[in-house]
């Protein structure tokens, strides 16, 4: 991967006498989409207004191509900004919109309006150039945002819930367009969201935060099949967690599904163990040799799947199953169902809970 652009060393932040962001590195790599999530409250968005420069750390450093940017004013860092609420101006219609930081810039107007026209072609506007923005609904608005945000040509992008006030299907269609964008014009995206399904479906990487700390950093598929901490594990994703005991060569891992082969060896002792819903099986399954025995309380349908809602020695075990699988069991709340565990699913997390 390239030098990071953009570093964050030992940033923190403190309002009054309360820490919303406690010291934090982060590093953030050219042309590359980040997405930062977490729960509301944990320091996203404060997080992001340090980088923009609209909130000044309490200590540490931010640099940019491996300048110091820490005191630099938000438009000299010259990032584009997008936000929750589109924050249009109301009396300029669409193209007078995304043209205003050209027009800031003395911009030629021969030069504003081709870039205007391009801009409108690629979010898909062209034909609303003229119109009031305040007449447009909330899918079109947000990509007026997008393209006064993008007409700039900034190296950076901030995206703050830039989706949030969309609905579901909407904001389906907006995150395509926005990963789209992105890689068009090879800009790097640093986009908060709570919305973990739509990190996970459009960053190239994701860092998830908790009470003003990043938990974890990694790819999509890192964070989501192997989450770090109990927290990640319930944030990202739908874990069980569960909490047992290491044997004391370290190869086993007693819980209350029983006593299950580690894939790696673990010290001994109290531990915490994370086991995704969807891998476990109802069902005997090749390559699921453990098998168990829960109780099944609830069941939620979702259309191609069903959660099961269990317990097993006094712990919540949840099992999500595709709704065909389910069929050939016909569940009933308050039986006992086998189910087959593939133990090199399980993995344990460092948790200060269990030490
Ligand atoms: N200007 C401020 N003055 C005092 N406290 C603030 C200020 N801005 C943010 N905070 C506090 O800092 C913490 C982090 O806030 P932040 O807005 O960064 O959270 P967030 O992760 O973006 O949450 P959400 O998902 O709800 O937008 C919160 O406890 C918040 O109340
Ligand atoms: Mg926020």
């Amino acid at each position: 991967m390239s030098a990071a652009q953009l570093e964050l060393k030992s940033v923190e932040k403190v309002f009054g006498d309360s820490v919303a962001v406690h010291p934090t590195d982060l590093e953030v790599h050219d042309g590359e989409f980040l997405s930062i999530i977490g729960p509301s409250g944990c320091g996203k968005t404060t997080t992001l207004r340090m980088i923009a420069g609209l909130e000044s750390p309490s200590a540490g450093r931010i640099s940019f191509e491996g300048k110091d940017i820490t005191t630099v004013p938000p438009h000299r860092r010259e990032f584009g900004m997008v936000f929750q609420k589109f924050a249009l101006f109301p009396h300029m219609d669409v193209a007078a919109n995304i043209a205003y930081g050209l027009k800031l810039r003395k911009v030629s107007k021969r030069e504003i309006s081709a870039r205007v026209d391009e801009m409108l072609e690629r979010v898909g506007l062209t034909a609303f150039k003229h119109r009031n923005v305040t007449t447009l609904s909330g899918g079109q608005q947000q990509r007026v945002g997008i393209a006064r945000a993008l007409i700039t040509k900034p190296r950076v992008v901030l995206l703050d819930e830039p989706t949030g006030a969309l609905d579901a299907k909407l904001q389906l269609a907006m995150q395509s367009q926005l990963k789209q964008l992105q890689r068009d014009l090879g800009l790097t995206f640093i986009h908060v969201t709570h919305n973990q399904s739509e990190a996970l479906a459009i960053a190239d990487r994701v860092v998830v935060m908790n009470v003003g700390s990043i938990e974890q950093v990694g790819r999509p598929e890192e964070v989501f099949e192997r989450p770090q901490t109990r927290h990640v594990a319930e944030f990202v994703g739908r874990n069980n967690i569960l909490v047992g005991t290491v044997s004391s060569d370290g190869s086993t891992f007693s819980c209350a599904l029983g006593e299950l082969p580690l894939a790696t060896p673990w010290p001994a002792g109290p531990a915490t163990a994370v086991l995704r819903a969807d891998a476990i099986s109802v069902r005997p399954r090749e390559g699921y040799p453990h098998r168990a025995e829960v109780e099944l309380q609830a069941l939620e349908y979702t259309g191609a799947r069903v959660s099961w809602f269990t317990s097993a020695g006094g712990s919540d075990i949840t099992v999500d199953v595709s709704t065909r699988a389910t069929q050939s069991v016909a569940p009933e709340l308050g039986n006992r169902y086998p189910i087959w565990l593939r133990p090199g699913e399980l993995h344990l997390i460092d948790d200060h809970l269990t030490r």
